[in-house]
């Protein structure tokens, strides 16, 4: 049986790795996680109880601790997928990011390395080292394009600027110590238990509790959406199949631009949760003329939406061309952002258990980020 070292595997696309190792491959994983305040073990509890997942609370910067896990789990391939995740974070307090994005990924792979020599030389050849990275770090697109696996990178916020330099680092391993490599560079994910923080939880829990729902500038930024489960699948598929020392760019051909995407949730959450009637109180609600409508009239989301400052330096346009590992590999993502995002707030609305700790303990919603 193919055994897995996923680290990060508490974070919202780890978990989703981990969860689809277990339940649909029926692999073995390691979970390799520190649990910083973005780690929820809450997320695996489908798996927690199977025979076939293990967890391990520990730094990726801790070189004898991982060291000592590759030496008793016997990994086939690792998935490394933990880091600082957060744009706006990155923009507070980048050392954090520096830390575990740029030494946490040269002490996994000298860590891979040193196991890796250990191997027997039909191990060694299998053996597996995948990195998992964004496309941020190809920098900002114009409203033509797309970001191809040549396009040069470009990385403008210490999150893609700390993305930018652990890809060198690991196609560094592969060119000088021949470790068996594969990168993934993918646009931005959306799905269940992904953490408050980002702007389609956020904005979906917002609107749940009546506050404001912030847009950055004009609204006019274009991300291209993926559905966290088509990134998990496409995530085995590459470090399964993928060629050795290649990059596959991962995306769902979904741009939206973050208005559309903020509007989109109110429309389903009017249909799925309405609000309460117009002639009730709501102290949050920006929409000024509101008071002179007619009463009894089911009041929008939309009421909620408020501009406000951008965040500084912030790209316009994200878009991938995952050509290559729908042609190479044959993966083809399941959702497109219609039937993802409504998925996703129907998770929202039956999961609070899982969300209601999260937005009163760790992150209730405050701006970060202003530089
Ligand atoms: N979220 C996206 O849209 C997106 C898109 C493309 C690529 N990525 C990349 O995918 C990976 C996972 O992203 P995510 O959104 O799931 O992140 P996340 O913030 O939800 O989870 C990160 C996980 O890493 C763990 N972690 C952080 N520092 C650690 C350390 N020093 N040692 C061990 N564990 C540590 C955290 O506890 C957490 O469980 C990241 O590498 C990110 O750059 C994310």
């Amino acid at each position: 049986m193919k055994k897995y070292i996923v680290t990060g595997g508490a974070g919202f696309i780890g978990s989703a790795v981990c969860r689809h190792l277990v339940k649909d491959k029926k692999c073995a994983v390691l979970n390799l996680d520190k649990l910083t305040y973005a780690g929820v073990p809450e997320s695996l509890k489908e798996i927690e109880d199977s025979k076939l997942y293990r967890f391990a609370q520990a730094d990726v910067c801790d070189k004898d601790a991982i060291a000592a896990l590759f030496a008793d789990f016997q990994p086939d391939a690792v998935m490394h997928l933990a880091a600082e995740s957060h744009v706006d974070r990155s923009i507070d307090g980048p050392a954090a990011f520096m830390e575990t994005n740029i030494m946490g990924t040269y002490t996994m792979l000298e860590c891979a390395r040193e196991y890796w020599n250990t191997l027997s030389d039909d191990r060694k050849t299998n053996f597996r080292f995948h990195h998992i990275s964004t496309d941020e770090v190809y920098g900002s697109l114009g409203t033509e394009g797309l970001f191809e696996e040549t396009t040069s990178y470009d990385p403008r916020s210490p999150y893609s600027a700390s993305k930018a330099s652990s890809d060198h680092l690991v196609k560094a391993w592969f060119h000088t110590y021949g470790l068996p490599v594969v990168i993934t560079n993918c646009s931005n994910n959306y799905g269940p238990y992904h953490f408050p923080e980002k702007l389609i939880p956020l904005v979906i829990l917002n609107a749940l509790d009546e506050k404001p729902l912030p847009i950055y500038g004009k609204g006019d930024n274009i991300r291209d959406w993926l559905y966290v489960e088509d990134h998990a699948r496409a995530l085995v598929t590459v470090v399964d199949s993928g060629r050795l020392g290649e990059t596959y760019n991962v995306g769902g051909r979904n741009e939206r631009t973050n208005l559309e995407v903020v509007e989109t949730i109110c429309d389903i959450l009017d249909e799925l949760r309405p609000r309460q009637s117009q002639n009730d109180e709501c102290s949050l609600s920006n929409d000024a003329e509101s008071s002179d409508q007619p009463t009894n009239v089911a009041k929008s989301y939309r009421d909620l939406i408020i501009f406000v400052t951008d965040r500084p330096g912030h790209d316009a346009r994200y878009a991938i061309d995952a050509t290559k590992l729908e042609t190479e590999l044959g993966w083809k993502a399941q959702e497109n952002f219609d039937t993802g995002i409504r998925r996703t707030i129907q998770w929202y609305l039956d999961n609070d258990w899982w969300w209601r700790p999260l937005r009163e303990g760790r992150y209730s919603g405050e701006r970060l980020g202003r530089a």
